[in-house]
């Protein structure tokens, strides 16, 4: 018997670190899918093929002693088998469209779509079960995960996450087309995260200031995601982008980049950590080709998105 299931990575189209300090973020599933096939095979162990490893492993090994990368996968297996048939062995081969690493949620496309594909052999479980477990395999490799990446990944759609009040979808069906376009700079988010620190600690005032003027622009933003007004999101995605460059996630690369994407687009910002990883760009059908030729001519590697509605799929 073979399951498969696929979900979406994911964009934040607003609010990266400053929701570290309770501010509201929003993030967007994105149509770039992990596939997931799970299948049940004669020889008594789990093993995983992927675009980042590969691995043969027996059962019940020390979570620790398993590379991080797959962790989750070697964590989901592991339990689901012991729960419905301890004596099988399993086979997980993961197919992906998400660049990997560069903070459009891979990792958690991948719980997701493991823990669906995986106990989807034994039993057909709700969503909410799957993303329970998603956000325990996840912590095995992000322990302070706020589980915020692996919800958009099951739901689909856009959503709102705060530290206080967790996550809740949102039901605007906003038409347009992100540019997303890899700045080929690794990045650490551990790192980043606590350079931001270090630049609050430093300077506490500007910092809470910064923080409730995100939090304005965000509450501004509704409305434009209701309306499908790209050219007020776009003004946002830029307004939002100077309050990265002040807090110094930003670096050359990514202002060049940025720099060109709003030539073209309606406005275009670092998504997730920033110090490297990815820049989104707004556009619709009139801008769309154009900014991609340009960041392409710049010998910038970039894809187009739409926001993915469906979320966790099983088949
Ligand atoms: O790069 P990503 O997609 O993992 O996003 C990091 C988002 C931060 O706000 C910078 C950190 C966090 O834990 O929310």
């Amino acid at each position: 018997m073979t399951s498969k299931a696929s979900a979406p990575g994911k964009v934040i189209l607003f609010g990266e670190h400053f929701v570290v300090y309770g501010v509201k973020a929003i993030l967007c599933a994105i149509d770039k899918r992990i596939t997931v096939t799970a299948e049940k095979i004669p020889e008594d162990v789990i093993s995983i093929k992927s675009t980042v490893g590969n691995l043969k492993a027996i059962k019940n090994k020390p979570i620790t002693e398993i590379d991080a990368p797959l962790r989750p996968f070697y964590y989901l297996a592991n339990k689901i088998i012991k729960k419905y048939e301890p004596d099988s062995g399993i086979q997980i081969t993961v197919d992906s469209e998400i660049p990997l690493g560069v903070g459009l949620g891979s990792s958690s496309a991948c719980c997701v779509a493991s823990a669906a594909a995986i106990s989807g052999i034994f039993e057909k479980i709700p969503k909410d079960e799957i993303l329970k477990l998603a956000i325990d395999a996840e912590k095995t490799i992000f322990p302070n995960t706020s589980g915020a990446d692996c919800t958009v990944c099951t739901y689909g759609g856009i959503m709102q996450y705060d530290k206080q009040n967790g996550h809740q979808k949102l039901d605007y069906k906003p038409n347009f087309h992100f540019v997303i376009a890899n700045s080929k700079v690794e990045h650490s988010t551990k790192e980043v995260v606590s350079k931001v620190e270090q630049f609050k600690e430093k300077n506490e005032e500007k910092f809470s200031q910064m923080c409730k003027e995100e939090s304005d622009l965000i509450d501004g933003v509704f409305a434009f995601l209701e309306n499908n007004d790209l050219k007020k999101i776009g003004t946002s995605i830029i307004k939002n982008q100077e309050y990265l460059e002040f807090i110094g996630v930003s670096n050359e690369k990514l202002r060049e980049m940025i720099e060109l994407a709003n030539e073209s687009s309606f406005g275009s910002k670092i998504t997730g950590a920033g110090g490297g990883g990815c820049i989104i760009a707004l556009a619709d059908e009139t801008n769309l080709e154009n900014t991609i030729s340009q960041l392409q001519k710049n010998n910038y590697e970039c894809f187009s998105a739409k926001i993915d509605f469906k979320g966790l799929d099983t088949f």
